[in-house]
């Protein structure tokens, strides 16, 4: 994904904005007053926001790799005094930032596990900034079409060679809902709760384009003459 078009992900971010909702609805009824709140991955910022806005929420950290989402979060999305935002890794959050351990009542984390190539390391770092009984909401994206479409497009005969050696940074958790879940409790977690569930989102076609083109994060390499069509031709491949 091309996360330097932070503006294009802000506007196209319907299937994020959508699950971000789904999974903080898990914390209906377990808010208490003072909660300290970390968010992993914030992206922009957006429900991280609406988590602050909340009256039994005392602060928030949100914590991003990327210093544009960091910049971007902080432009738009930001209450002084109750919000901080910080550009670290969450795979080594601890290490770098201690002050972080034992922190938190609550950590949230929307659509963006998959980002991180080791997951275990991130969730040993999400427990390890949860203060004794913290709670935490996780949603993890285990297939994707956008996956499926990047790995046919790699193979495909006219795209595989302009792809080669690509990554497309997505490192969909390559077991089921239960083996993440008891991967979950490997790190420490206790109490571990798994929902699972398809995603379908109807969308008109300027935003199918738009959320397309964030997350096929190919487009970056190639040439701007090619984008269009190979985004027209990706629809293809991914509907076939
Ligand atoms: C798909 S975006 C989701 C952002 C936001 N939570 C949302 O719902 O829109 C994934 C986010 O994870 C961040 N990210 C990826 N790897 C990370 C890491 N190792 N540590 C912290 N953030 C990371 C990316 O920079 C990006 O902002």
């Amino acid at each position: 994904m091309n996360y330097s078009k932070v503006d294009s992900y802000s506007k196209h971010r319907h299937v994020q904005h959508n699950a971000a909702l789904q999974t903080l609805s898990l914390l209906d009824g377990h808010w208490r007053d003072g909660d300290v709140v970390l968010d992993v991955g914030c992206g922009t910022g957006d429900e991280t926001k609406m988590i602050a806005e909340m009256d039994n929420v005392s602060s928030v950290i949100d914590v991003d790799v990327l210093t544009q989402m960091i910049e971007y979060a902080k432009k738009h999305n930001k209450i002084t005094g109750k919000m901080e935002y910080l550009h670290a890794d969450v795979c080594t959050l601890v290490e770098d930032h201690p002050q972080l351990c034992n922190r938190f009542t609550k950590v949230v984390s929307f659509f963006c596990f998959h980002r991180f190539e080791n997951q275990k390391d991130a969730l040993k770092n999400v427990y390890a900034c949860l203060s004794d009984g913290g709670e935490c909401a996780i949603h993890v994206v285990y297939k994707s079409a956008a996956k499926d479409t990047n790995k046919q497009m790699n193979r495909h005969e006219k795209w595989k060679h302009q792809l080669q050696g690509f990554n497309d940074g997505l490192y969909m958790f390559p077991g089921s809902p239960e083996e993440f879940a008891e991967s979950v409790r490997e790190c420490g977690f206790t109490e571990v709760k798994c929902y699972s569930g398809d995603m379908t989102i109807i969308y008109s076609a300027e935003q199918m384009k738009g959320n397309s083109m964030n997350t096929l994060s190919y487009f970056d390499n190639i040439s701007n003459t090619t984008r269009e069509f190979l985004l027209i031709r990706s629809y293809d491949v991914h509907a076939a």
